[in-house]
């Protein structure tokens, strides 16, 4: 997926905050770059609003015509599967720059045996925003958070060029595969606990909050401002991506 590169990559440096209207030093850091003051803190339902919309501009045409990914977070934010520790967003200079969110999945064995794994996404950052470091930044924090609270390993679909800066391997090399059986380049596996994936094989099998029906998606993208639909170069690219699985 085509990202333009138009600033030099900031240095990013944590700063735990001491106090920030009641929320925990590690719920809430700050960050200062070159291209300003960052803060990564949990969503709060006043922010719902705002982070859809940013979701939508982040990935409007990225991946199909249009996008679901709104869609997605509004209803895993109610779905059973949703971890509220770890549904984050980042402000920079105190606009909505980006957000992430995680979810519950299970790697099942052909017994039927299931271990449990977490997911992020949507993860995205408000297109002006981008490159700026702020989807790095609430990655790894968030996958920081994760590891504390105990998470052992984590499955996601994505594009290994960016996410194997994080860890994140092809998750065939953990012996895993899609929820049909197949390896997937984009299918991909991070151990938060050294070890963890080791003798783990199976099928990776993500959340049911990401099941999309379509007529549900017209209605909610109707509340949003119109956007157009278009076939663009990152789409194709994407489509190769998906199809590498064998
Ligand atoms: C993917 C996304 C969250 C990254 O956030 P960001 O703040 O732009 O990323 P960062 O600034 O931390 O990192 C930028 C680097 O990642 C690279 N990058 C970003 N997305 C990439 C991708 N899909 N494939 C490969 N590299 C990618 C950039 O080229 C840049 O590389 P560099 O460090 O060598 O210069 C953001 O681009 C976005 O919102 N994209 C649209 C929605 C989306 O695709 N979400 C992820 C779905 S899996």
């Amino acid at each position: 997926m085509p990202v333009a590169v138009n600033q030099p990559r900031p240095r990013v440096k944590a700063r735990r905050r001491r106090k920030n209207n009641g929320e925990s030093p590690r719920k809430t850091i700050t960050m200062t770059s070159s291209a300003g003051g960052l803060v990564i803190r949990k969503e709060r339902k006043k922010d719902f609003r705002a982070v859809e919309n940013l979701v939508r501009e982040a990935f409007w045409n990225r991946y199909i015509p249009g996008c679901s990914e709104h869609l997605v977070l509004h209803n895993l934010r109610k779905h059973a599967d949703f971890i509220p520790e770890l549904d984050l967003v980042a402000e920079m200079d105190g606009k909505m720059a980006g957000q992430i969110a995680f979810s519950r999945g299970a790697i099942r064995d052909d017994r039927g045996e299931e271990k449990k794994v977490i997911s992020f996404g949507p993860v995205s950052v408000l297109p002006e925003f981008q490159t700026q470091g702020v989807g790095s930044a609430l990655i790894r924090h968030a996958l920081s958070l994760a590891r504390d609270m105990g998470h052992t390993a984590a499955c996601i679909y994505g594009d290994p060029r960016y996410y194997s800066r994080f860890g994140f391997r092809c998750a065939e090399k953990y012996d895993i595969r899609t929820s049909d059986g197949k390896f997937a380049a984009a299918l991909l596996a991070l151990e938060l606990r050294p070890g963890a994936l080791r003798g783990a094989p199976g099928r990776f099998i993500e959340s049911g909050a990401f099941a999309i029906d379509e007529a549900e998606l017209m209605k909610f993208d109707a509340r949003f401002p119109p956007k157009d639909k278009a076939e663009t170069e990152s789409q194709r690219e994407f489509m190769t991506l998906v199809s590498l699985r064998y």
